[in-house]
């Protein structure tokens, strides 16, 4: 884990961006996430979006990456995760969602009030792969 790049923190304002779109009226805890594609094409945004029937929610990283995947973009280099949060790091479901695609993808979310960049590997060793 360490300090964010300039360009880190430019992904990680554009997640901050989206947050507005976030649907939230359950839990009252909008995230909203930027993924940029190794490509070098624009990020993709996501945010989470919530459903009556709980179970149903989608969380941002994924609505992210789905978004992206449908886009054709197959390879990632870095997702930033914001909330209005001391910490957000991303759940185990969208660890195992991103390892799919991006194993090596750089993450940049809050923790303990500072943004930081955390490799994949310290958020899921041993990941599930078959
Ligand atoms: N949430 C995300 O969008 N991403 C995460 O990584 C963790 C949780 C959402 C799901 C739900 O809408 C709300 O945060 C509270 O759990």
């Amino acid at each position: 884990m360490r300090a964010p790049t300039p360009a880190e923190l430019e992904l990680y304002a554009l997640a901050q961006d989206a947050i507005g779109n976030a649907y939230a009226p359950y839990s009252r805890f909008p995230v909203s996430a930027a993924l940029q594609p190794v490509d070098g094409g624009e990020p993709i945004i996501g945010v989470n979006v919530e459903n009556a029937s709980f179970g149903v929610t989608m969380c941002a990283e994924r609505s992210a990456l789905f978004a992206a995947v449908t886009m054709g973009h197959r390879r990632f280099e870095t997702v930033a995760v914001h909330a209005n949060a001391t910490s957000c790091p991303p759940c185990g479901a969208c660890r195992q969602a991103l390892a799919e695609f991006a194993p090596d993808i750089t993450v940049v979310y809050r923790r303990g009030g500072d943004v930081v960049a955390a490799a994949f590997d310290e958020l899921l060793p041993e990941r599930f792969e078959l």
